[in-house]
């Protein structure tokens, strides 16, 4: 394998760009056609290795609308799809939804931790997808699998927290195991990681990504306490299980350093100021790092 296309179907945390109760300066902006700002759907990644065959991390709630967004993934034959398989990187809504969509008798193999199969089999409705059609594997943390032929990936635990609906009470932040994990790419020579949602960078992160290729990386909150000053939640993103991007712990300080190639931030929620131009932004870009977006794409040669 020499080449990998990277394809970024949804840049947006759960609840989207604009969200559907939201009417913050981003989302009116979103809503607007002159404002600049295009609506951004919820967090997924498609990646191939071919151009014709893909694998899709996360099943965003908004998979159909991606799909018909991207030719790439139309299918190209009376019944049939591009898509050979899904992974998933944690239980959140924003990433299993899209399962219920893709439920039509086509045959693709879904991959996850058997923490995450945990909460897809205690949950009824993922009965919709037929076995007969939709070959399940379950994947382990540190081991290499193959979501496409051609492709090999290895997954790992990263801080995180079990899915918001799963919360009972104060939940364990910054968790390490099956429930939240990253993805390494390795091709060519080449590195690249998807980190959709991460707690904390520990140091043995830091080392492990440092000097990739392409990293892929939460961008939910610039900062911490966005959400509460602005009026729209009283949570942190730290209580979300998500590291803000400002501050001296926040992952652009902590990032900067780590001579990635290129950093790409994705799953940004949409009260992230990031979104528009703005100081935020330009912290960002001045970094070298880029805001994703619906329909970016990526080649690692
Ligand atoms: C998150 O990433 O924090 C979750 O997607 C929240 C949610 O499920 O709405
Ligand atoms: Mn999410
Ligand atoms: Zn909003």
């Amino acid at each position: 394998m020499s080449k990998i296309r990277f394809l970024v179907l949804g840049a947006a945390a759960g609840g989207g760009l604009p969200q559907w109760n939201c009417n913050c300066a981003n989302c009116a902006a979103a809503r607007d056609p002159s404002s600049g700002l295009s609506p951004q759907t919820q967090s997924s990644l498609a990646v191939s290795v071919d151009g014709d065959n893909w694998a899709i991390f996360n099943a965003s709630p908004d998979i159909r609308q991606q799909i018909q967004q991207t030719p790439q993934l139309h299918p190209k034959a009376l019944r049939q799809s591009p898509i050979r398989s899904i992974v998933i990187t944690n239980a959140d809504v924003d990433h299993i939804g899209g399962l219920l969509t893709v439920r039509e008798k086509q045959p693709f193999k879904l991959f996850a931790t058997s923490a995450i199969e945990k909460v897809l089999d205690g949950n009824p409705i993922f009965r919709v997808l037929d076995p007969d059609h939709v070959t399940r594997q379950t994947i382990r943390l540190d081991s290499d699998f193959s979501p496409l032929e051609g492709l090999q990936v290895r997954i790992f635990a990263v801080p995180g927290k079990v899915a918001l609906f799963l919360e009972e009470g104060e939940p364990e932040l910054g968790l390490e195991g099956e429930q939240t994990i990253g993805v390494e790419f390795t091709a060519g020579g080449k590195r690249a990681y998807y980190i959709p949602g991460c707690a904390t960078l520990p140091d043995w992160l830091a080392e492990r990504i440092r000097g990739a290729d392409l990293v892929f990386f939460d961008g939910t909150l610039f900062a911490n306490d966005e959400m509460v000053k602005a009026g729209t939640g009283a949570k942190t993103g730290q209580r979300m299980g998500h590291m803000s991007i400002d501050g001296p712990d926040g992952s652009l300080a902590q990032l900067s350093s780590l001579n990635i190639g290129r950093l790409v931030y994705v799953h940004i929620n949409n009260t992230n100021p990031i979104w528009r131009n703005g100081p935020e932004r330009a912290a960002v870009e001045a970094a070298g790092f880029a805001v994703g977006c619906d329909g970016m794409e990526i080649e690692l040669a």
